[in-house]
């Protein structure tokens, strides 16, 4: 596997992040929903890097029989969301390749009728995006490759890999023979 981003790179780039929301949200009512299952490695070094009062909560999104590449039915489930009514809503996700799933959880999260709503990314596929929205903060662009690690999953696996790495077709035959 080759390494894309490395673990020094990742904390300095979520130590800027964490100092960007600390002065955008300083004073007002900052709540960090992290998207289940990707996010939560993302979740746990930011919220530390942030020192203004925050509430951290979780929503699941999963995108059923897709591939690789391509994204299935989208389905989001909101059961552990808390009271959001007036909060100012940061939806934090792992990574935004299409921004199918961006938009969704868009849509999900407005029915909490929170005051504003953001959204913060570690990873950018700038070349596949494919809806009207944009991360409103993101870690780094990265290029059109399948990457793993720092949450980042293949077939569930991979994710606490403490840097992001590219999976190559090597590795890929290597896991699905190993699965
Ligand atoms: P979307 O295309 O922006 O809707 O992204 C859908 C989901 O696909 C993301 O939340 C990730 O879980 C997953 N995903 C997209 N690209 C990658 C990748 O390179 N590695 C691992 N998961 C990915
Ligand atoms: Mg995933």
């Amino acid at each position: 596997m080759r390494t894309l981003i490395s673990e020094v790179e990742i904390d300095a780039r979520v130590k800027e992040l964490g100092a960007i929301l600390t002065a955008k949200y300083a004073g007002r009512p900052l709540t960090i929903l992290g998207v289940l299952t990707g996010s939560i490695v993302f979740l746990a070094d930011l919220i530390r890097a942030t020192s203004t009062p925050l509430r951290v909560a979780l929503i699941q999104a999963a995108s059923y029989g897709g591939t690789r590449t391509s994204p299935g039915e989208l389905s989001i489930n909101n059961a552990l969301v808390p009271d959001l009514k007036g909060r100012d809503v940061v939806i934090l996700d792992d990574i935004f390749d299409t921004g199918n799933t961006m938009v969704g959880l868009y849509e999900a999260v407005r029915e909490f009728e929170p005051n504003s709503i953001k959204s913060a990314v570690l990873l950018w596929k700038t070349a596949r995006t494919e809806v009207d929205l944009e991360p409103d903060y993101f870690g780094f662009k990265i290029p059109d490759e399948f990457v793993v690690g720092y949450g980042l999953d293949y077939n569930d696996e991979f994710r606490h890999l403490p840097f992001i790495g590219i999976m190559e077709d090597e590795d890929l035959q290597q896991a699905a023979r190993q699965s």
